[in-house]
């Protein structure tokens, strides 16, 4: 980051001046520096939403949402889907350049050997109901290593954060796959050290004890794809929670299990199981029109899920990705959720055709497909967010780190315009 010559000049209706310098990044657009507005102003800003405010420095992820770019420490993440592993780009999020071998083979190693979970931690899943939601426990579970791993907690501590990353990353598809299992009343199936990251998240998935179960390797490649487009995307509502959350100095596994619960609403993470529980109420092409018509009326809380993104208004660079998969993947594994996929796409060329849409630069994003493919590895639609959470576990690992190394951090502490009644005198009960 570097100190712009250019400063915008801010003269208050009172005549009073305030220079604001500018602060230019290594590519984006620029950020007025308004730090010593409210002091010499006296007037805070207003932007709900974070619609046009910077709320960190950051050099992990950039995105242009006009030209639909999206880039892990520079590297597009078309390249990075193309000729890298999730764990590699992990390593890359987390450490800022690509590992050489010798580096990625000790990374993938410690990721390995850290998939087990204390057993006591396993035992709370027996105090979940049978259908409670995966991301309920999820974000329980993680919450809950913090009473587990007190004594490398230390934030200052560079070591502890390596661990804490590790450990996130290595645990999260046990702590998912037991949910899954209690859901569906099966036993629980331990990691094995032998198999790499997806493989073995499709065998505590999918094996049983009563027979051998055979992993797919499309299956296992096509979720690493989806893992590398979920990694990151720079200040998202998640990502800024986890860095709010820890910035207060809290413990890395609650800023996490705070993420991990904002990624569950239905305008972020939630999104994907909510496409398909969309396209299961579409139920055919011939009632898409009904389902846009619903979308476009403003006395309809109903909204085109998987439509529409805060920062891209052209496409979804993701998106575009996973489109392509989603054809190679149902077609290689012969899957029968051709039909749902075929809806999706006749929703999409329906919706992109509308006026209302394309008005409003609304094109399928991330979560649009996901869910499709998820569905035809047999990943069942309630566990559709908690996939995302693994990927994204990363993206927020590496953000929580950057802020806590930060030498300029802060607790983040937003003001706000009160709206509220004026002072006013306290009257006793008998008197209201
Ligand atoms: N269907 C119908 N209308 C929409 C949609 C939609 N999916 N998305 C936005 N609009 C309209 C919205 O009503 C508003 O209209 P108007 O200007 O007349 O008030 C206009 O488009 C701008 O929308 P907004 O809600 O102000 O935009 P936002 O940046 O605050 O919200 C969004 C972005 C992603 C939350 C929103 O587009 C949405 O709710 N989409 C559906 C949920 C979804 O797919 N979320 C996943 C996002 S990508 C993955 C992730 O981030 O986790």
């Amino acid at each position: 980051m570097t100190k712009s010559q250019d400063a915008y000049r801010l003269i208050s209706p009172s005549g009073i001046e305030t220079e604001l310098p500018v602060l230019r990044g290594s590519t984006g657009p620029d950020v007025i520096d308004i730090g010593r507005l409210y002091q010499e102003q006296g007037v805070f800003t207003y932007d709900p939403g974070f619609v046009a405010t910077g709320s960190c420095t950051s050099d992990i992820t950039f995105i242009d949402g006009e030209k639909g770019v999206l880039m892990y420490r520079g590297y597009p993440v078309e390249q990075l889907a193309a000729h890298s592993s999730f764990i590699e780009v992990a390593y890359l999020l987390l450490h800022g350049n690509l590992p050489k071998a010798s580096e990625l083979e000790t990374f993938t190693e410690t990721i390995r050997t850290h998939t087990m979970l204390n057993e006591g931690m396993m035992r709370f899943f027996g105090g979940f109901r049978y259908d409670a939601h995966p991301m309920a426990m999820l974000s329980a579970v993680v919450g809950s290593m913090s009473a587990y791993y007190h004594d490398t907690m230390d934030v200052n501590d560079p070591m502890h954060r390596d661990i804490f990353a590790h450990r996130i990353l290595a645990k999260l598809p046990t702590i998912a796959a037991a949910a899954y299992k209690l859901n569906i009343g099966q036993p629980f199936i331990y990691p094995r050290n032998d198999l790499t990251y997806c493989e073995n998240l499709l065998h505590m998935f999918f094996a049983v004890p009563a027979e051998p179960y055979e992993i797919d390797p499309i299956a296992a490649d096509a979720l690493d794809l989806l893992f590398i487009l979920h990694a990151d995307h720079e200040q998202n509502c998640s990502t800024s929670t986890v860095r709010m959350a820890g910035s207060s100095g809290a413990n890395p596994y609650s800023a996490i299990a705070a993420g991990i619960a904002a990624l569950w609403g239905p305008a972020h993470g939630g999104a994907n199981e909510a496409v398909l529980n969309m396209l299961g109420e579409i139920g055919n092409a011939a009632n898409i029109q009904k389902y846009i018509d619903k979308a476009k009326d403003k006395n309809d809380p109903f909204r085109l899920m998987g439509f529409g993104h805060r920062v891209y208004k052209s496409f979804d660079p993701r998106a575009k990705i996973i489109r392509k998969m989603t054809h190679k993947v149902l077609a290689r594994l012969g899957r029968k959720d051709t039909p749902l996929f075929d809806l999706a796409l006749a929703l999409e060329e329906i919706a992109l055709k509308d006026e209302y849409f394309i008005e409003k630069n609304l094109y399928p994003n991330v979560d649009f497909y996901s869910g499709i493919i998820y569905k035809a590895l047999g990943i069942p639609t309630s566990m559709l967010t908690v996939m995302f959470a693994i990927g994204r576990s990363v993206g927020w690992t590496a953000h929580w780190r950057e802020m806590i190394s930060d030498p300029d951090g802060r607790i983040s502490r937003p003001r706000q315009l009160y709206s509220g009644p004026t002072e006013r005198g306290f009257v006793a009960i008998g008197e209201r």
